[in-house]
Formats: C-alpha cells, sequence, structure tokens
C-alpha cells in the first residue's frame, strides 16, 4: 500500500477544498452539527493492512449506507424471493425519500432496497420477536461485519430523525396502505431510524466493505460470514443504486460498487483488494459527499480502479 501512502495526506487536503461547495445535510435536525470541512479517509485491504488519512477520526452515523447490511440480513433471514416479492431490482431515477411511483407503478412495492421505502420494507423483514430484538440483532451483526464489539446506536441522531422523520412515517403508512408493509409501522420505524443512526469511523466501514471486497469471508479469522451470493446482490445495487441519482456518473468516473449516506459517509471497495471508508458531511445536490466523491474520482483513475 505504499503507493497510497505516499499520496493521500495530499490528496485529501486537495479534495478537502472543495467541500465549501457542499451543505450538510440539515432535514435531520442533529446532523446539522456535523463537521462541515472535515474530510477523512481509511483503507484496508484484503491482507488486513491500512492507511487513513485526514479526519478520519470523526464519528458519524452510517444513515443510508446501513442499507447495504439491513438488505444482506433480510436475505439471510428469509431468503431471496421473500425479500424481493417485497421490493424491486431496479434503480428508480427519482429522490430517495419520493413517494411517487409507490402510486404510479403497479404493484406498488418500492423500486429497490436502497431507496427509503425499499429499506423501510427490508426492515420489517428482519427476523425477530418484534423491534428491540430486531434491534439488538441489527447491532450484533454489525458489530460482527465491523470486527467492532463497541459500535452503538447515536441515540440523539436517532431521537432527532424519529422526531422529525414525517415523510418517512408517510411512506410507511402507504406501504401499509398497500399490503406491502405488515407489521405496525412504529415498530418499523424504530428499527429503521435505529440502524441508521449506528455511529462508526472510517475505519470500521473500511472493515464492513473489505468483507464484500473478500465475497463474504473475513479476511482476518477466514470466517465466512455472508453468503457469496447475498454479497453478489448487494455490490449490484450498489453499482446501480448505491449514489442515488448520480449512481450512473459514480460508475462512470469511479466504476466501483459504493454506498453513500446523508451523514457524508461513502461506503466502497475495489473488489478482490480493499474495502474503503470516507466521511465528508458537506453534501453536494444528489445528497453525496462532495469532497469525498472528488477524491474517489482521482484515487480511482490515478491506479486504474474501475471494475469496468
Ligand atoms: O431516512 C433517511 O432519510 C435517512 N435516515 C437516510 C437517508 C440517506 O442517508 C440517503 N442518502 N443519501
Amino acid at each position: 500500500m505504499d503507493h497510497l501512502k505516499a499520496v493521500l495526506a495530499d490528496w485529501v487536503e486537495e479534495s478537502k477544498k472543495l467541500a465549501h461547495h457542499g451543505q450538510v445535510a440539515a432535514y435531520i435536525p442533529e446532523l446539522s452539527h456535523s463537521p462541515h470541512e472535515a474530510l477523512g479517509i481509511h483503507i484496508t485491504s484484503i491482507e488486513g493492512d491500512s492507511v487513513s488519512a485526514g479526519n478520519c477520526g470523526t464519528l458519524f452515523t452510517m444513515q443510508s449506507i446501513s442499507k447495504v447490511f439491513t438488505l444482506i440480513m433480510a436475505l439471510m433471514d428469509r431468503g431471496e424471493d421473500a425479500v424481493f416479492s417485497k421490493v424491486g431490482k431496479e434503480p428508480s431515477g427519482d429522490n430517495f425519500n419520493s413517494m411517487l411511483k409507490l402510486e404510479l407503478v403497479e404493484p406498488g412495492i418500492p423500486f429497490n432496497p436502497f431507496i427509503n421505502a425499499g429499506a423501510i420494507v427490508v426492515s420489517s423483514l428482519i427476523a425477530g420477536d418484534g423491534p428491540n430484538d430486531k434491534k439488538a440483532r441489527v447491532l450484533d451483526f454489525f458489530r460482527r461485519i465491523a470486527g467492532n464489539d463497541s459500535l452503538d446506536y447515536n441515540h440523539a441522531v436517532y431521537r432527532s430523525e424519529s422526531d422529525t422523520g414525517h415523510r418517512n412515517r408517510s411512506l410507511a403508512y402507504f406501504l401499509k396502505e398497500n399490503g406491502v408493509l405488515m407489521d405496525d409501522v412504529e415498530d418499523v420505524l424504530d428499527v429503521y431510524f435505529h440502524h441508521c443512526a449506528v455511529e462508526v469511523t472510517c475505519a470500521d466501514l473500511a472493515r464492513m466493505a473489505v468483507l464484500l471486497a473478500s465475497g463474504g469471508v473475513d479476511p482476518i479469522s477466514g470466517e465466512s460470514l455472508i453468503p457469496r451470493r447475498f454479497v453478489q446482490i448487494a455490490k449490484t445495487f450498489m453499482i446501480t443504486c448505491g449514489m442515488y441519482n448520480a449512481s450512473g456518473e459514480f460508475a462512470i468516473e469511479v466504476g466501483l460498487p459504493a454506498k453513500s449516506g446523508v451523514s457524508g459517509g461513502i461506503m466502497t471497495i475495489v473488489p478482490g483488494r480493499y474495502g474503503i471508508g470516507v466521511v465528508g458531511p458537506a453534501l453536494n445536490r444528489k445528497g453525496n459527499s462532495v469532497a469525498g466523491v472528488h477524491l474517489l474520482e482521482r484515487l480511482s483513475s490515478e491506479f486504474d480502479w474501475s471494475i469496468f
């Protein structure tokens, strides 16, 4: 990783200058306190080596990045047929919190598991005896794949979103009305808002990502934590829907499976080689980290990482 070590700190400083073009998400009030100028990156190789630069100690909530792993949990718990009878496999072309197509396109199931409507349905499919059991299972799974027993929910961010998330609440009621959501709406949202509020560092994200880069086998213990087929499904959604309406552009400019969140995190992988965690809370108009995307574009083009 010497080639990365040689340039990473300088490139982070250069990309950081772009942060002032972006805005920190404020629709979840607690996120408005995020450090606007921060940019950090951590890269872990499947051999277990690491390199990091910038503000990589910054704590942030996973937000939509958590949807990759709740999808994997639902697939492991219920199987593909059950999951894809309730959520589609296609990009939506709409904003991540849109309800437009739920009414316009039959049969009223969300287009994919990464838009909010889809992720809410996925939360309802996670096995467990009520919301507390499901939340405990989510935290347990996330701790295991991050190799970090102290991972936890950020209760202030959870509370902030739960108090103000009226649009997600309306999406959930709409899905309930359509017969897509079977559980109690507040119970499902309790699980959904919590998994979005799991707090991590770039190093945690990189460690979770490296598991995807290695096809589901923990490169350190050699243990298979996720069936290969489900890693394949998750990585495919990361390419087609992971960066929302900028997924096509990101595929052209970076060419790696990735998932972003409104807290400014991006998790990406170089298959068979690296897991990467990035944080840069200032977002562009599509909801992705401005400085983070810029840094990944540079890394991918200089080191020829695109899978295409
Ligand atoms: O439901 C929400 O709006 C947030 N908890 C997660 C959205 C998100 O991260 C979308 N990312 N770009």
